[in-house]
């Protein structure tokens, strides 16, 4: 990290007398928000003119280990004189290489739309939000660690104009800071470091500042989000987002100890998170959830007429280096997003991440529009690349026209709205009912023609013995099914035996019924030996088997678990626990049996269905 300085420094030496312009900056405050993963810098400067020139464009300069994480840049004035406050006008930027700079400097200039004369004066307001560059320092804890991170900056600002005076405040997510760079006028007030006033500073002063300081915020990093929007003019918008997310901190090292995690989450974990919160459109409806294995349900969903939040909880929690995958999908109201204008229609929608504060690497978004749309036009408020390709599902001719924009390096700042314009013609809309039928047409005369063509199958042919196949396969895991559920009223009848003890304390009838369920179980599970036997010998069954095996899996394993639980509580009357100590106790079984029961539920559910 040193070296990186020195030599940036020692250019800047050589080469930093030509000044750009007759502009010098009177006064700056400089404000860096390390709270978050997200590094967000935000400056006012008061800009004047020194003349004789006219100057149109204000120059922002970034050493490049900086530009090459700079995520999202903004520049505004504010109209307004004095103390009345005027409106606020976004600048344009564009990246620039003027002549006779520094080397490993990047500028951006800004157009500042009116001229300043000689004596003119202007305040600007800066946003810079930088990605990756928090550093985690160790680079590797454990899970009982918190996360330690490096964040280097300059104390002076850095800039091709003189400034008269300025000062830089470094606000911390907590007064846990392990070290910071002490320079002259140095305080540390709360969670925040001051650096400043300094005054009448050349151009191009720099002074490196490190600050090494603890940051437990979630690091969610999505590699990759594919989101797919997808126009029905049949009343629908429908969202599927596809997410690769990396837990981007310090690199989990050594074992993970869910029960440790789970006794102490904030002690043993807290540099993991376990849940993320999406901000959707409001009225959106249909929300799921879904990862690999299928449909998660620990996933917590409200809203209100502004907006819908989803809560969603991964498998398990994520630490530094850990990788989930998921789907999130939702329908909204197609009135909401799809407008007319001039002979066209468009589609207004945010851009970015629904997510809080997560970083996107990489975020490819498909608008597809209904089949037969033309004229496809995109307007975005900043640099994507984009290109078309087309998609096809069932009924569709010529497939549907799919606009996709690509842009790297996305913040919470890029969720702003885009628009997508097109040509449609009502009568395409009517293409796909007159297929259906159109279809059903032809499948009337196929049966038709079927009907008096020979209607014996040979007994022994292939597709006679694959349906007799499949018969059976559909009988056996009905039969699964039906023993799987009677498992379950043991289970209930289990239960309720311990509801009973804790009426009566009749620890003797308890251990009765424990007796009868344990011989019940085992009997249900010499029956279903054959079964599943049959199953994973069906080619037939080859889809359907690894939910049914999952199902006896998930079943077993609630067995184990109620069967703790029981000898838990009897153990605890008979040793005369408190009320306090068994609850306490029975606790974490719990949990998981109800977990583990809707996952049966689910599962049966599923089945029913293949
Ligand atoms: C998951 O949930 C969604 C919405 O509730 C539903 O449409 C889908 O069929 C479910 N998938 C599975 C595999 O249960
Ligand atoms: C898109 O929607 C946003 C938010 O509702 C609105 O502010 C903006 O004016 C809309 N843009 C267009 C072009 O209609």
């Amino acid at each position: 990290m040193g070296s990186r300085f020195a030599i940036f420094l020692f250019s800047i030496a050589i080469l930093s007398t030509s000044a750009l312009s007759d502009l010098f900056i009177s006064k700056l405050d400089r404000r860096i928000d390390l709270t978050s993963h997200i590094v967000r810098v935000t400056s006012t400067l008061k800009v004047e003119n020194a003349g004789p020139g006219v100057v149109s464009q204000f120059m922002l300069a970034f050493p490049d280990y900086q530009a090459k994480n700079l995520a999202y840049l903004s520049a505004s004035s504010n109209e307004g004189k004095g103390k009345t406050k005027g409106s606020t006008v976004i600048l344009p930027i564009e990246i620039v290489q003027p002549e006779g700079m520094p080397p490993n400097l990047t500028f951006y200039s800004v157009n500042l739309l009116k001229d300043l004369g000689k004596g003119d004066r202007l305040t600007l307001d800066v946003l810079e939000v930088f990605t990756h560059s928090l550093e985690p320092f160790p680079k590797e804890i454990t899970q009982a660690d918190v996360q330690l991170v490096l964040f280097q900056d300059s104390a002076l600002y850095l800039s091709p104009y003189q400034v008269i005076v300025q000062s830089l405040s470094v606000r911390v997510p907590s007064p846990r800071v392990e070290s910071y760079t002490k320079l002259q006028n140095t305080k540390f007030v709360d969670s925040e470091i001051k650096y400043g006033p300094y005054e009448n500073l050349p151009a191009f002063s720099y002074n490196p500042i490190i600050v090494h300081f603890e940051n437990n915020r979630p690091f969610a990093v999505a590699q990759e989000l594919i989101r797919e929007i997808e126009i029905s003019h049949w009343g629908n918008v429908q969202v599927t987002e596809h997410y690769t997310l990396v837990h981007g901190g310090a690199r989990n090292k050594g074992e993970f100890s869910r029960f440790e995690y789970q006794a102490r989450p904030t002690i043993r974990g807290a540099s993991s998170f376990k849940s993320l919160v999406a901000r959707l459109p409001p009225r959106a409806h249909s929300v799921y959830y879904r990862d690999e294995i299928g449909n998660i349900s620990t996933s917590h969903l409200w809203g209100d007429p502004r907006k819908t939040e989803l809560e969603i909880e991964p498998r398990y929690p994520i630490f530094g280096g850990w990788r989930t995958s998921f789907t999130i999908g939702y329908g909204l109201p197609l009135q909401d997003f799809l407008f007319e204008s001039e002979g066209k229609r468009f589609l207004n929608i945010s851009f970015g991440c629904p997510m809080n504060e997560v970083i996107i690497d990489d975020l490819i978004m498909k608008v597809v529009l209904p089949e037969g749309s033309k004229e496809i036009s995109v307007s975005v408020p900043f640099p994507t690349k984009q290109w078309q390709e087309i998609k096809y599902s069932h009924l569709d001719i010529v497939g549907r026209p799919v606009f996709v924009l690509q842009k790297n390096n996305v913040v919470p700042e890029h969720n702003m709205h885009f628009q997508v314009y097109y040509k449609f013609s009502n009568l395409s809309l009517l293409q796909e009912p007159l297929m259906l039928i159109l279809g059903f047409f032809f499948l009337f005369i196929a049966c038709i023609v079927y009907m008096h063509s020979d209607m014996s199958i040979s007994k022994s042919s292939a597709s006679y013995l694959a349906k007799l196949q499949w018969d059976e396969v559909q009988a056996t895991v009905q039969r699964v099914q039906n023993i799987v559920n009677r498992c379950l009223l043991v289970h209930d009848k289990l239960e309720a035996s311990l509801r009973d003890l804790s009426r009566t304390g009749d620890v003797q009838a308890c251990k009765a019924a424990r007796k009868a369920a344990d011989g019940l179980l085992k009997e249900y599970a010499k029956e279903l030996k054959p079964l599943l036997g049959f199953l994973q010998s069906a080619s037939q069954a080859a889809h359907i088997l690894p939910k049914v095996e999952e199902l006896i899996s998930k079943e077993e394993e609630m067995q184990e678990r109620l069967m703790l639980k029981h000898s838990t509580v009897v153990d605890c009357y008979e040793k005369k626990s408190g009320g306090r100590v068994i609850e306490n106790r029975v606790a974490p079984h719990q949990q998981r049996l109800t977990a583990l029961r809707q996952e049966v539920d689910d599962l049966l559910e599923i089945i029913d269905e293949i």
